[in-house]
């Protein structure tokens, strides 16, 4: 018996494709562009009859509200088995969930991971990741979150990198690579078989939310959105990120699952991205309410006509493309094109040959020790220290601890906002990891109720407070008005104060939180977002010194919720700051510099920056910076070496600076390294409106240091017949 060519592998993914196209009904096309979720005996009749084309795999549209939702790879054998078996085609489904921040072994929270500054760590964590959740039936993953924000009030600043585009591009490039193991910069003709397929997610701008209010209306503009927001897409979709998900806001009254500019002519046309596009949760079906389209039918008609290949949840595509085609009002080309799409990424999974998964394989790779010590120091190398007056790190012995604050002994509090395969009892508390901690001579008093705390101080010799922002309340759908500390914390670190021992505040949290007060009152702040499941080891390896601290802020601190939008990458206005004087961009009561500034963070040791020197040879478009950076300290640590850029004079205001490389450097006390940064067109050029490259002459600065702030500079000029030359080469 001869197989249909569509089932023969050993033919191209195209030739495969147009062969079980040229056999699919209208609606059995539209059935491929049907997600639905939570499949059960209920919907197996529509399996059977090829009317949904994938499963997401969660209980409700807010999963990551509603942690462990257990995984059930036998029901998704059984549903797939009547997919590949019982449907006229026997299409299979692709199984999506979403894995945020690891999986079972649960990974920092993704802006915690930015504060590595280490795409390699980024990539070890999502290839973790993925091996878990293949390893469970998963064949795609709804991450990474893109979301550049500059609003910590909008609860999913949690999910994405922060608020710098070159940053978070680099570590989307890792996240990419991670998820899917592919090392080609395009989509694979087939991914590794324990690999997922990525999806870059909220297509975009969705962190732009008015008052940092979930699902929020924006308002950006072209220039913000090519340079800003659609920059770690871009990044995300050079590296051969196989979908991406419309997000659910408008900008500017258009909706982005009905946005035909950036899904089509930007993302598909420009960009050339070849994958598939799905909506997010019901956002085709919400063109109704957000009051642009008439009805389901309309809102398909525009969301797919837009470029949304894939409707989540909302069934409008089933029921209502199939007549609009055969009505003449929607067109069968774009309809095969996304049929086409979704095709290629099934093809590429490999899931025409193995639908299935071994139900009990997971044990093989969950939880593996290796990917724990990954986790670890993930969480480690992402903990920033805001502020140490020589308390830390902590003697292992000889030593009386007094350990309280609210999340001392929490587990799930510790995984952050999107864990639904992380199991609590798996995490290691704060306490726990201390006490494993300790030596043989210290002792470690654990107090819940704050009356105790007074008693326990007074016989101790440090305090550590473990304070900030449980996981639930950070995330989708949790946004607060204010990013102070939740109630009574700061009453806690006051009161703690007054017991005159040192205070060490461990600060947990999903987004910037005003830490005015807390840096008053404690000697060392170690900022810690929600470390996930070895979250409490890695607070340990900082506290006692067996890690020294080397992370760095992805995003602005402010010091006040009255300052949002705070973000170093601003443009300079026409009165600029810093100045003292009236009249100038700036508030009457309060400063205007942020608490923090982003790229921040201490270690225990010094690092100094010098010798900066940049050099151009006229025959090349190029700038080489390079600095000598040293430890000046007398222990070995690791600093990230950050490169900012300023184009002076262009024809639209560009932001006062931009970084544009980094690089985290160990230094042994005492040792010096020498530095490189390569500034070519790509790094100094910006985007016009309509997504083109600008490389304009005049003049550049540069400067490099370990924050944004960084003041050791040089300047350089590109001529009017293009050629690169050095005005003031530097120190
Ligand atoms: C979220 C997405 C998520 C999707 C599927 C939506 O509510 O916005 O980030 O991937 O649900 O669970």
């Amino acid at each position: 018996m001869t197989i249909p060519a569509y089932k023969n592998p050993a033919l191209t993914v195209s030739e495969r494709i147009e062969d079980l196209l040229g056999r699919m009904t209208l609606k059995e096309k539209a059935g491929q562009l049907n997600q639905w979720f939570n499949l059960g005996p209920e919907h197996y009749d529509m399996v059977r009859k090829g009317e949904i084309g994938s499963d997401l795999l969660a209980g409700s549209p807010t999963a990551g509200n509603s942690p462990q939702e257990r995984i059930f790879a036998r029901r998704y054998n059984e549903v797939q088995k009547i997919a590949v078996t019982e449907s006229r085609l026997g299409i299979p489904l692709i199984f999506g969930r979403d894995v945020i921040h690891g999986y079972r072994t649960v990974a920092p929270i993704p802006l915690g991971m930015a504060a590595a500054w280490s795409p390699e760590l980024v990539q070890a964590a999502n290839t973790i990741a993925a091996r878990e959740a293949r390893a469970d039936g998963v064949h795609w993953a709804f991450s990474p979150m893109l979301d550049i924000a500059r609003d910590p009030r909008w609860g999913r600043v949690a999910e994405g990198f922060g608020e710098d585009p070159f940053l978070a591009g680099k570590l989307a490039a890792a996240a990419v690579r991670g998820f899917q193991g592919n090392d080609q910069d395009a989509i694979p003709e087939r991914f590794p078989v324990d690999r997922v397929v990525a999806c870059a997610k909220h297509f975009v701008g969705y962190g732009a939310a008015e008052g940092g209010r979930d699902y929020n209306t924006t308002e950006i503009t072209r220039q913000t959105l090519h340079n800003v927001y659609l920059a770690t897409f871009k990044a995300a979709i050079q590296s051969g990120c196989g979908t991406v998900m419309s997000a659910f806001h408008d900008i500017g009254g258009i909706p982005l699952s009905a946005h035909r500019y950036l899904l089509t002519e930007v993302l598909k046309e420009q960009w050339g991205f070849g994958g598939f596009v799905v909506s997010d949760w019901g956002a085709v079906w919400e063109l109704t309410n957000h009051g642009i389209a008439a009805d389901a039918g309309h809102a398909a008609e525009l969301g797919c006509g837009a470029g949304v290949d894939m409707d989540m949840c909302s069934m409008v595509y089933l029921n209502n493309l199939p007549d609009l085609v055969q009505s003449g009002k929607f067109s069968e080309e774009r309809l095969d094109d996304a049929v086409r799409r979704v095709l290629r990424i099934k093809f590429a999974l490999g899931l025409f040959e193995s639908p299935y998964v071994d139900a009990d394989a997971s044990h093989a790779v969950h939880l593996l020790p290796e990917s724990l010590a990954v986790m670890r120091r993930l969480a480690a190398d992402s903990m920033v220290l805001l502020k140490n007056n020589g308390v830390l790190p902590l003697r292992a012995d000889h030593l009386t601890i007094c350990l309280g604050g609210p999340l001392a002994d929490r587990r799930k509090e510790l995984f952050g906002c999107w864990t639904i395969d992380g199991r609590d009892e798996e995490v290691t508390t704060l306490k726990e990891a201390i006490t494993g901690r300790l030596g043989a001579e210290t002792r470690l008093h654990h107090y819940e109720l704050v009356d105790d705390a007074v008693k326990l101080a007074r016989a101790s010799d440090v305090m550590i407070l473990a304070i900030g922002e449980s996981e639930g309340r950070s995330g989708e759908d949790n946004c607060t008005t204010t990013i102070d500390l939740p109630a009574g914390q700061e009453a806690l670190v006051e009161s703690a104060r007054r017991m005159a021992i040192p205070i060490v505040a461990v600060v947990f949290g999903g987004r910037p939180l005003n830490l005015t007060r807390v840096m008053d009152w404690a000697d060392a702040v170690l900022f810690a977002w929600h470390p996930g499941i070895t979250g409490g080891l890695g607070v340990t390896d900082i506290l006692f010194g067996d890690v020294n601290p080397s992370g760095r802020l992805p995003i602005t601190f402010p010091r006040s919720t009255g300052q949002i939008p705070l973000y170093y990458n601003h443009r300079s206005t026409g009165r600029p700051l810093p100045r003292n004087s009236r009249r100038h961009s700036r508030y009457i009561d309060a400063l205007d510099s942020p608490l923090f500034p982003f790229g921040f963070g201490l270690s225990y040791t010094t690092f100094t920056y010098g010798n900066l020197c940049a050099t151009a040879d006229p025959q090349i478009p190029e700038i080489v910076v390079t600095a000598q950076v040293t430890n000046t300290g007398d222990r070995a640590g690791t600093t990230v070496a950050q490169c900012y850029v300023r184009d002076v004079v262009a024809s639209v205001a560009r932001p006062v600076r931009e970084l544009k490389g980094f690089e985290r450097v160990f230094l042994e006390a005492g040792q010096s390294k020498t530095i490189l940064f390569r500034l070519g067109p790509q790094e100094v050029s910006y985007l016009d409106d309509n997504g083109h490259e600008v490389l304009e002459p005049g003049r550049f600065q540069v400067w490099v240091g370990g924050d944004s702030n960084a003041d050791l500079g040089a300047d350089f000029e590109i001529t009017p017949d293009g050629r690169w030359g050095v005005i003031d080469k530097g120190e």
